[in-house]
C-alpha cells in the first residue's frame, strides 16, 4: 500500500539526494568546534557557512548575495528579468550541539531545484529566490526569527541593542560581520515581489515516521512565547547564614522551573514548556546565589490556551518571589502567533505529493519556522520531510537519503508547477 508506493518512488532517482546530503555534510563542519556543531548568528563559523552557501547558489545559476542582516539571497530569473518570485529557503543557524539537518535541509534542497532547472535550462512564468535565512532559532540573542523578520519588514530596530552572554550587542554583531546596522530596512521586501513563501523542513516529531510517510503537508505553525525571568535575591555566605534567612536566587529559580513543569503536564491540551537555559550569580560553590536568570519557552495549539498558560505561569513566579523575598523580572523576548498555512498553496504541495506518487498526509507544526515570520508578507506553506526518531535539535537527527530525495522531489515539482494564488497581471 502507501508504504510501497512511498519505497518504489523513492528510490527512482536519487541524484538530487546525493548532492543535498553531501551538502549537508559539508556544511556540518562549519561549526564553533568540531566535536558539537554550533553555528549562532554573526559569528564567523556562520560568516563561514554563509560564503560556502553563496558559492553554492552561484553555481546554481542564482545571483546571489549577503544582505543587511546577514541573510543569504539567491534569485533566479524567470522567463523575463524582474517577475515577482516564489521564495524558499529555511535558515544555516544551528542551535548548540545541533543536528545537521534543522535548516540547512530546505535551504540545500531548494538550491538544487534550481540547479535542476538550470540545468535543464528551465524558466518559469516568475522569479524564484532562495534565501538562507541568517537567525532563526536565537540561540545568541534572545530574540528569534531576526533573518526572517528583516525580509518581512518587521524586523524592530530596538532589538540591535540585545546583548549576548558577553555582553556583545547586535548591533555591534552585526559590524563585526561586516555589515551597517543602519541599513537593516534594506533587508525588507515589498509584498508585491513575492508570490508566496515555501519552506521544506525536516519534522523534528515522531509523527510521519508513525505514519510511515516521507513527507507531510503541514497546516499550520504552532505560535510560541519565550520568556526572560531575573530573580534578584541576596549573596552571602553559604557556611554562615542559616536557612531561614537566606534570599537564595537559585533555589527561588528552582522552584519556578518545576513549578512549569508540573503546570504543562498537568495540561491535558497539549501545552509544552521548557526553561533551557538557567545562569547563576556569583556562581561559587560557598556562595549563597544572589541572582538567576532563565528562559521560558511556551507552546500550545491555539493562541487563547498559549496566553492564558503565560499568564498563569507569570503569577505563579511572581507568588514564589514575593514569598522568597526576591526582586522578580520578567521580559516577553518573542511572541509569535499561531500562523496558518494558505488553503491554496497547501493545495499545491499536497498534489505535488500526490503526484510523486506519495499518500498526502496533513500534520500541524510544533517547531518554529521562518515561515512564521514570511506570512507577514506572503502566503505561505510548509512540506515535512520525516526524520528519525522524531529527534531534532539533538547530534542524532537524521534523515535517510530517501526521504531527502523524496522531499526534493516533491519540492521541484511543486514549483514546476506553481501557480500563483491570485492572477498576476504579468504573467
Ligand atoms: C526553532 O527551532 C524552534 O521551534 O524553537
Ligand atoms: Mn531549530
Ligand atoms: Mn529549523
Amino acid at each position: 500500500m502507501s508504504e510501497m508506493i512511498a519505497e518504489t518512488a523513492g528510490h527512482q532517482n536519487s541524484s538530487l539526494g546525493d548532492q543535498i546530503v553531501e551538502r549537508i555534510n559539508r556544511l556540518a563542519k562549519i561549526s564553533e568546534t568540531p566535536e558539537h556543531l554550533a553555528r549562532v548568528f554573526l559569528t564567523p563559523e556562520h560568516r563561514a557557512a554563509a560564503e560556502l552557501i553563496l558559492t553554492w547558489m552561484r553555481d546554481a545559476g542564482l545571483q546571489a548575495h549577503i544582505d543587511a542582516i546577514g541573510n543569504v539571497c539567491g534569485r533566479y530569473e524567470g522567463e523575463r528579468p524582474g517577475l515577482p518570485c516564489l521564495m524558499l529557503g529555511s535558515h544555516y543557524d544551528t542551535v548548540r550541539d545541533a543536528g545537521k539537518w534543522d535548516g540547512p535541509l530546505g535551504l540545500i534542497t531548494a538550491i538544487s531545484c534550481v540547479a535542476d532547472l538550470h540545468t535543464r535550462g528551465r524558466r518559469l512564468p516568475f522569479a524564484i529566490e532562495v534565501t538562507g535565512f541568517a537567525d532563526e532559532e536565537g540561540v545568541r540573542f534572545a530574540s528569534t526569527l531576526l533573518g526572517s523578520r528583516a525580509v518581512a519588514g518587521t524586523f524592530n530596530a530596538h532589538v540591535l541593542n540585545s546583548k549576548d552572554s558577553a555582553g556583545i550587542s547586535i548591533r555591534d554583531a552585526l559590524s563585526e560581520f561586516g555589515l551597517d546596522p543602519d541599513h537593516i530596512g534594506a533587508a525588507a521586501r515589498a509584498p508585491g515581489e513575492l508570490l508566496a513563501y515555501v519552506e521544506l523542513h525536516i519534522e523534528q516529531g515522531p509523527v510521519l515516521e508513525a505514519e510511515n510517510l516521507p513527507v507531510g503537508v503541514v497546516t499550520a505553525i504552532a505560535g510560541a512565547t519565550r520568556l526572560a525571568v531575573n530573580l534578584t535575591g541576596m549573596a552571602g555566605h553559604a557556611g554562615t547564614v542559616p536557612m531561614l534567612l537566606r534570599r537564595d536566587a537559585l533555589a527561588g529559580a528552582a522552584e519556578c522551573i518545576t513549578m512549569i513543569e508540573e503546570l504543562c503536564r498537568a495540561d491535558e491540551g497539549g501545552l509544552v514548556g521548557t526553561v533551557g537555559y538557567i545562569h547563576a550569580m556569583p556562581g561559587a560553590t560557598n556562595v549563597i546565589p544572589g541572582q538567576a536568570s532563565f528562559t521560558i519557552d511556551l507552546r500550545a495549539p491555539t493562541d487563547v490556551h498559549r496566553k492564558r498558560a503565560v499568564t498563569d505561569i507569570v503569577r505563579h513566579i511572581e507568588a514564589v518571589a514575593k514569598r522568597r523575598n526576591l526582586v522578580l523580572q520578567v521580559d516577553v523576548t518573542h511572541e509569535n502567533r499561531t500562523v496558518p498555512c494558505a488553503p491554496w498553496l497547501k493545495a499545491q504541495v499536497a498534489d505535488a505529493v500526490a503526484a510523486e506518487g506519495y499518500p498526502v498526509f496533513e500534520l500541524p507544526s510544533g517547531a518554529g519556522h521562518d515561515a512564521m515570520a514570511m506570512i507577514d508578507i506572503a502566503d505561505i506553506a510548509m512540506l515535512f520531510v520525516r526524520c528519525r526518531g522524531g529527534i531534532s535539535h539533538h547530534p542524532d537527527e537524521h534523515v535517510d537519503m530517501a526521504d531527502v530525495d523524496a522531499g526534493a522531489r516533491v519540492l521541484l515539482r511543486l514549483i514546476e508547477n506553481f501557480r500563483p494564488g491570485a492572477p498576476f497581471p504579468d504573467m
